[in-house]
C-alpha cells in the first residue's frame, strides 16, 4: 500500500469552514463491500449505486486516504486510468447520467496502519474505526456525515484466526470456504453516513444475552471480548441492559435491530465508537472486576456503554448534517449519559463528579488558545475537535434547556427533535428549534451559547436595606475575548440562587434568574437581616460566579446548604481562599477550614461518598486556574501545608474513619463504595499529616485489600512517599499484574500523578521501561497524559516536563498523528506561566513545529497554541 497520506503536511493547511457547507453533489443510497481480509494485507471491493444531487455537471468525487486503485468500473465497464483522476488522494470520476454504479477496489493493510484509524490491526483482531475520516483509509467514498447509505458487508477470512465475523445490522448469511477459510453476509437495513461503518474479524468469546424491547422484541445482545477476559464483562453488560431500559422510560426510545454487539480491544484512540448495531470500546471501558478496576472504572464503564449506546438514537437515527454539528449529538449524549448515571447511583456526587471534569479540562480549554465554540466556524484537522467544548460544555447547554423547560417540556422538545429528523442529517439550530416548537420557549438570546467562546464570568453582589427589608441581587456578566472572538454579545444565562436566613438557616425556595443584560438587578423582599447567597446552585450554568461572600458566610453554607452542589461548592471556596491567600502571601486563618471539615465528616445525615467529595482539597491545577499568574512551586507547597494542617488538626478523626470503614468483604453497593471513597480520602489526610505510621497504614491497607480502589488508593499514598515501602508496593503491583495492560496502565498512571520530589526523573525512567509502548494509546496516555496532568511535575523550572512531552510528540506523531496532538495543549498554557516557563514551553511548541512531516493534527495544535 502506497502511504500517499503524510505528503499533504508539505502543502499549506486547509481550512474547512462552515459557512462553505454545500449539499453532496452526488448521493449514495446503497453500498455493498466484500472484504478479503488478512492482516497483511487486505482486498476491499465496494459497489456503490451513486445518483446526482440536484442539477449540476460536477464529476462524482469519492474521498481516498493512502488508497491505490487497482480497478474502477462504471456500470460494469472497466475505466482506464485516464478516465479518472487522483486529487489529494480523492478520486475522481467524470459521469455523465442521473444514476451509476461505481466499483473500486484496493488492497490495504490493517498490520501498518499504526495510526488505528480505519482498518487495523490490534491483538490479532482486525478492527476498524472510522469517524471522523477513517473510511476514506478502507475505500474510496464520499466521506462526509450527509451521505446515508444502506450496507451490505461480505467478509472472508481465514478460519482458525478469524473465527468470528461482525459487522453492522444483522446476520444475513455465513459459510465454510475451501482452504480453511470461511464468510459472513452483514446487512443493516438503516441508511448511515460511513462514519459509522464497523467490521471486526477475530478469535473472540462472547457473553451472550438478550433484552426484551418495550414493544416485546427480542434482541440479541453480545459482548465480545477475548476468551480470557470474559468473567469481566458482566458489568458492561448490566449496563448496556439498564441503558435500553432508561432510554425508553426516560426518551421513549427502543433499540431498533435483532442484534447489538459490542467488542473490546486493546488498541484505540479515544474511549469507544457507537457504529450502528456495533459498538467497539476501548477495553478499559467494557472490562471490570473488584480486582482490578476501581469504583471509578466500574463507573466509567456503565457511563460509556450508556453513551455508546444511546448514540443509537441521538447520533445514528438522527445524525449531524456535517462535522461542525458534533456536538448535536456528543453534548446531547453526554448529557443523556450523565442524566443515566445520576439515575442508578448519586445524582448529587455526578453532579459534583461531572462539574469537576468540566473545570479540569473544558474552563482550561476556553480560557486558552484552542478556544472554540460549542459549534466551531473552522478547522484544520477534526480529529482535533473532540474536546471538551464539544463533550461537555455541549452538555451543559442541553442540561440549561432541560432546566428552563421542565421536565415534561422538555420530553416534548426530544420527542418532536426525534420525530422531526429520524433518517436525517440534522443541524445544533434543528434541536434548538425542536426545544422552541416543542417546548414553547424562546431561545433566541440562548443560541450565542452554540456561537460564543469562553466561560462567562458572572459578578454577584448582594445589598440589603434594613428599612425596606429588601435584598437586591446585582448579576454583572462578561464574556472573555477568545482567539477570532475579541468582542462578546450578553448571552441568557440561567441561575438558581436562595438566599438563606442566618438565624434559622434556612431560606424561603429556591429561584430561577435567568441574566440576560451585561448587568442586571433582581429584588426581593422581607428580610428583617442580610440574607446569606447560595448562587449557580446546581451548577445551572457553565460560568465562573464571583461573589464577595465572607469566609463566614461560606463556612455557614457549608453546614446549611440544602442543595449538595452549593454546599460542595462553598466548602471548595472556603479552602481556595485559604490557599490562594497563602500562595499570594495574605495567609487566612486556616480554622474554619477545619472546623468545615470537621463539621462535615461528622454529619450523620450526609452519605460518606458526599462527603468524601465534600472534604477534597481542590486540586493544583484548579488553584492555578484562579490565579492570574500560575505558580506551581507556591500552589504546591501551600496545598501540602493546609493538607498537613487538616491531617494533624483532625488526625483522630481520620483514624478513626480509616478504621471503621475497613470492610469486610466486597461489596458494589453505594454503601460500601461511599465507605471505600470516605477511606481512602481518610488515608490520604493522615499520610498528609505525616503521621509517623502512615506509610505502614498505606502499605497495611495496599496488602489487604480486596479490591483495586483501596489498593491503587493506597499505592498512591506510598507513591508521594521517600520511604522503603514506596518501591517494595510498586514492585509488588507490578509482579502481580504485570500480565494485565489495564492495570499495568494504573501503574504507569499512579506514578506519573505522584508528588515525589523525584517525580521527573521517575517518570523519565518510566519511559524507558520494558511495559511502555508508544504503540498503545493507552499506555501513553498513562504515563504521558497523567504526568502532562500534574501540574507542578509538568512544569517543573528545569523545564525538563516540556521537553519530555515535546520529545514524546515528535517521536509518537508519526506512528498515531491523533494522540500525539492530544498532548499538545498542556504546553499551549504558556501565557498563563511566568516569563522563564513561558519561554521554556513556547520553545517546546517551535520545535515540534519545526518537525520535517509533521501531520496536520498536531500542525494545527500546534500553531493555534503558539499563536
Ligand atoms: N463518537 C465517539 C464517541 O463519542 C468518539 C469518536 C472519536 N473520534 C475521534 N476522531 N476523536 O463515543
Ligand atoms: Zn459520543
Amino acid at each position: 500500500m502506497a502511504d500517499i497520506q503524510t505528503t499533504s503536511a508539505a502543502l499549506p493547511p486547509v481550512i474547512i469552514r462552515r459557512s462553505d457547507y454545500r449539499a453532496p453533489d452526488w448521493l449514495v443510497p446503497e453500498i455493498a463491500l466484500d472484504f478479503t481480509l488478512d492482516a497483511q494485507s487486505s482486498r476491499v471491493r465496494a459497489r456503490l449505486s451513486v445518483t446526482r444531487n440536484g442539477a449540476h455537471d460536477r464529476p462524482l468525487r469519492l474521498d481516498g486516504d493512502g488508497l491505490v486503485p487497482r480497478e474502477v468500473l462504471v456500470d460494469g465497464r472497466a475505466l482506464n486510468a485516464a478516465d479518472y483522476a487522483l486529487e489529494d488522494g480523492a478520486l475522481v470520476v467524470p459521469l455523465t447520467g442521473e444514476k451509476h454504479v461505481v466499483e473500486t477496489l484496493v488492497d490495504i493493510s490493517p498490520a501498518a496502519n499504526t495510526q488505528l484509524m480505519g482498518l487495523y490491526a490490534s491483538g490479532g483482531l482486525l478492527c476498524t474505526q472510522c469517524e471522523a475520516e477513517g473510511f476514506r483509509r478502507i475505500t474510496f467514498f464520499p466521506d462526509r456525515p450527509d451521505v446515508l447509505s444502506r450496507y451490505h458487508v461480505r467478509m472472508e477470512a481465514d478460519r482458525k484466526l478469524y473465527p468470528v465475523l461482525l459487522a453492522n445490522g444483522d446476520p444475513v448469511g455465513a459459510g465454510e470456504l475451501e482452504g480453511d477459510r470461511h464468510w459472513a453476509e452483514w446487512n443493516d437495513p438503516f441508511p448511515k453516513p460511513c462514519y459509522l461503518f464497523a467490521m471486526v474479524a477475530g478469535d473472540l468469546a462472547c457473553n451472550a444475552d438478550s433484552f426484551t424491547t418495550l414493544s416485546g422484541r427480542e434482541v440479541k445482545l453480545g459482548i465480545w471480548v477475548k476468551e480470557n477476559d470474559l468473567p469481566r464483562t458482566g458489568h458492561a453488560m448490566t449496563a448496556l441492559k439498564h441503558s435500553m431500559a432508561w432510554d425508553e422510560k426516560v426518551y421513549g426510545r427502543e433499540y431498533d435491530l435483532d442484534v447489538f454487539n459490542i467488542v473490546a480491544v486493546a488498541d484505540f484512540n479515544f474511549g469507544a465508537m457507537e457504529n450502528k448495531g456495533l459498538n467497539i470500546f476501548n477495553s478499559r471501558y467494557i472490562l471490570a472486576d473488584p480486582d482490578t478496576a476501581t469504583d471509578m472504572d466500574f463507573d466509567a464503564v456503565e457511563g460509556v456503554v450508556a453513551h455508546e449506546y444511546f448514540h443509537n438514537w441521538s447520533g445514528n437515527r438522527v445524525t449531524c448534517r456535517d462535522w461542525f454539528q458534533l456536538s448535536l449529538k456528543e453534548g446531547f449524549t453526554v448529557f443523556r449519559d450523565q442524566s443515566f448515571s445520576a439515575d442508578m447511583g448519586s445524582p448529587p456526587v455526578k453532579r459534583i463528579e461531572d462539574v469537576r471534569a468540566l473545570r479540569a479540562a473544558q474552563f482550561q480549554e476556553d480560557a486558552g488558545p484552542l478556544a472554540h465554540p460549542v459549534r466551531p466556524e473552522s478547522y484544520m484537522e477534526i480529529g482535533n475537535f473532540y474536546t471538551a467544548t464539544i463533550y461537555n460544555k455541549g452538555a451543559e447547554l442541553i442540561r440549561m434547556m432541560a432546566l428552563m423547560l421542565g421536565e415534561k417540556r422538555f420530553r416534548q422538545g426530544t420527542d418532536l427533535y426525534f420525530d422531526r429528523h429520524d433518517g436525517q442529517a440534522a443541524t445544533c439550530e434543528d434541536f434548538v428549534r425542536a426545544m422552541e416548537d416543542g417546548g414553547d420557549i424562546d431561545l433566541r438570546q440562548f443560541r450565542l451559547w452554540y456561537e460564543q467562546a469562553g466561560t462567562p464570568r458572572v459578578k454577584a453582589l448582594l445589598a440589603h436595606n434594613h428599612a425596606s427589608g429588601e435584598a437586591r441581587l446585582i448579576l454583572r456578566q462578561t464574556i472573555p475575548a477568545t482567539p477570532g472572538q475579541p468582542v462578546k454579545q450578553p448571552m441568557a444565562i440561567p441561575i438558581r440562587i436562595a438566599l438563606f436566613d442566618r438565624a434559622s438557616g434556612k431560606h424561603g425556595g429556591d429561584t430561577l434568574l435567568t441574566l440576560t443584560q451585561a448587568e442586571q438587578e433582581f429584588a426581593f423582599t422581607g428580610f428583617d437581616t442580610p440574607p446569606i447567597l447560595s448562587i449557580n446552585r446546581g451548577f445551572s450554568a457553565p460560568i465562573i460566579v464571583e461573589t464577595e461572600r465572607s469566609q463566614d458566610e461560606l463556612a455557614f453554607l457549608s453546614a446549611h446548604d440544602d442543595d449538595p452542589f452549593a454546599r460542595y461548592e462553598a466548602m471548595q471556596q472556603l479552602m481556595v481562599n485559604t490557599l490562594v491567600g497563602d500562595v499570594a502571601g495574605h495567609p487566612l486563618d486556616d480554622a474554619p477550614v477545619i472546623a468545615a471539615i470537621r463539621d462535615t465528616a461528622n454529619d450523620s445525615a450526609l452519605d460518606a461518598a458526599f462527603i468524601a467529595e465534600a472534604i477534597r482539597l481542590p486540586s493544583e491545577s484548579y488553584l492555578g486556574d484562579q490565579m492570574a499568574i500560575v505558580d506551581p512551586d507556591a500552589i504546591h507547597a501551600a496545598r501540602d501545608r493546609l493538607q498537613a494542617k487538616i491531617g494533624k488538626a483532625l488526625e483522630p478523626l481520620w483514624r478513626d474513619i480509616h478504621a471503621r470503614t475497613e470492610a469486610n468483604g466486597f461489596s458494589l453497593s453505594p454503601q460500601a463504595r461511599g465507605a471505600r471513597k470516605l477511606r481512602n480520602a481518610a488515608l490520604a489526610y493522615l499520610a498528609g499529616s505525616g503521621a509517623a505510621d502512615a506509610d505502614d497504614l498505606a502499605f497495611d491497607q495496599f496488602d489487604r485489600a480486596d479490591n483495586m480502589t483501596e489498593r491503587q488508593a493506597a499505592l498512591a499514598v506510598l507513591s508521594n512517599s521517600s520511604g522503603e515501602k514506596r518501591e517494595i508496593a510498586l514492585d509488588v503491583f507490578y509482579n502481580r499484574y504485570s500480565g494485565d495492560a489495564l492495570v499495568l496502565d494504573k501503574w504507569f498512571q499512579t506514578q506519573a500523578l505522584a508528588f515525589h520530589p523525584d517525580i521527573v526523573a521517575h517518570v523519565k525512567e518510566l519511559a524507558q521501561h520494558k511495559s511502555f509502548t508508544l504503540t498503545n494509546p493507552n499506555r501513553v496516555r498513562s504515563l504521558y497524559g497523567a504526568f502532562a496532568a500534574n501540574q507542578w511535575a509538568f512544569n517543573h523550572k528545569s523545564g525538563e516536563g516540556y521537553r519530555m512531552v515535546a520529545d514524546l510528540i515528535i517521536a509518537l506523531d508519526p506512528i498515531n498523528p491523533q494522540t500525539a496532538a492530544r498532548l499538545v495543549p498542556p504546553l499551549g498554557r504558556w501565557r498563563r506561566f511566568d516569563v522563564e516557563r513561558g519561554e521554556m514551553m513556547q520553545n517546546a511548541l517551535k520545535r515540534i513545529l519545526a518537525q520535517p512531516g509533521l501531520s496536520k493534527d498536531v500542525t494545527e495544535q500546534a500553531s493555534k497554541s503558539l499563536a
